[in-house]
């Protein structure tokens, strides 16, 4: 028999124990303790118990997880964090502290499906975890009010750390009307109506999002130009009237079929010389990578929709040829997210 120690055993070791790294990392995160350690570094493990409210023994447990983890540091009897921790300190709705609610609340039990998900080629991960009748998950968070905050918080973190990136290299300088569709929590609207001072942004989404983005709206005062439009994209024909149609983190979660359906609606209602644009998670050409994309299409098809992934640009600009788009250019956003550009001849 192989001793435990065998190099095969200790490489595989993070893919099979995956799980305790992140419940070590989600306890600490609920219990503060990342955020305490960075106002009082050097804590003791009777001073973390006492801030915590954890018993003596499950207090050793957690640090001892966290330090053979490389989250905390132990100096003498005094805990700190460390780098992969410290970012966990702050503001509980920016990256990476938002993102930590969402994967245990949303994902971490319903990914648990993966395997029978592909066996059934749907999403079993959301019939069996999550309360509620809709098929997708958008309309069973539209019946889940607290899940559905849950869910803006991290994606409009998401969509916050690429904003900077989108709003400098996305020249809609020729634009007067964009439409975005699955708008979501208004981050995108807001930002590009923000850098594009004569830009009008119409977010068409579902009716309890609809609701959500008009008051992320009204704080940032942008309401003579950023509306809402209450629509489901695949019973709806879009609004006309609009010279751009973004799809930001929209795309991915439908299957070839209905991304070509929608591209196809997008060019019915846009005018020639119209502007297409979808933001999207980046799978590269060889289908190869990155680990994002792989992660984020587990699960699209095991949660969020049971018929998406993240497809490669090259997939996108040929549904675009075929719904007589034509493409003009890919924009990288940081390296795991991209643009795909498009106009209707
Ligand atoms: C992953 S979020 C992306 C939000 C936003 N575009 C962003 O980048 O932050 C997907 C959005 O699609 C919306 N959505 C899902 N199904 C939809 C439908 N049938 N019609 C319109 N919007 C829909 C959801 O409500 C959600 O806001």
């Amino acid at each position: 028999m192989e001793h435990p120690d065998d190099n095969a055993h200790l490489a595989l070791r993070p893919f099979i124990k995956a799980h305790f790294h992140f419940q070590f990392l989600s306890a600490a995160f609920e219990l503060g303790l990342f955020g305490l350690l960075a106002k009082h570094p050097g804590l003791t493990a009777r001073e973390i118990a006492g801030l915590t409210g954890l018993n003596h023994q499950p207090t050793r447990i957690l640090l001892l997880g966290c330090t053979a983890t490389g989250l905390l540091r132990k100096e003498g009897d005094g805990y700190h964090n460390t780098p992969l921790g410290e970012p966990l300190s702050g503001a509980a709705e920016r990256a990476p502290a938002s993102y930590l609610p969402w994967e245990k609340q949303g994902i971490y039990r319903a990914i648990g499906w993966f395997s029978e998900a592909l066996q059934e080629d749907t999403n079993v991960g959301l019939h069996r975890e999550f309360p509620g009748t809709a098929p997708t998950l958008y309309g069973r968070l539209s019946e889940n009010p607290d899940m559905e905050q849950v869910f803006h918080t991290m994606m409009s973190s998401v969509s916050t750390l690429v904003a900077g990136d989108l709003t400098e290299k996305l020249d809609l300088s020729a634009y007067r009307s964009l439409l975005d569709v699955g708008g979501g929590a208004a981050i995108n609207a807001t930002n590009l109506a923000g850098r594009w001072p004569r830009l009008s942004v119409t977010i068409a989404d579902l009716p309890t999002v609809a609701e959500s983005a008009r008051k992320k709206i009204a704080e940032t005062g942008l309401e003579e130009r950023v509306r809402t439009a209450e629509l489901d994209a695949f019973r709806d024909e879009f609004p006309r009237g609009h010279d751009a149609v973004l799809f930001a983190h929209f795309l991915e979660i439908w299957s070839a079929d209905r991304v070509r359906a929608l591209l196809s609606k997008a060019a019915r209602a846009l005018s020639p010389g119209g502007g297409i644009f979808v933001v999207t998670p980046y799978q590269n050409d060889e289908q190869t990578g990155p680990v994002r994309a792989a992660y984020l299409s587990a699960y699209f098809h095991t949660i969020a929709s049971g018929e998406g992934m993240v497809y490669t640009c090259r997939e996108y600009e040929s549904w675009f040829r075929e719904a007589d788009l034509e493409p003009t250019g890919r924009v990288m956003l940081g390296p795991d997210t991209v643009v795909i550009c498009g106009r209707k001849p």
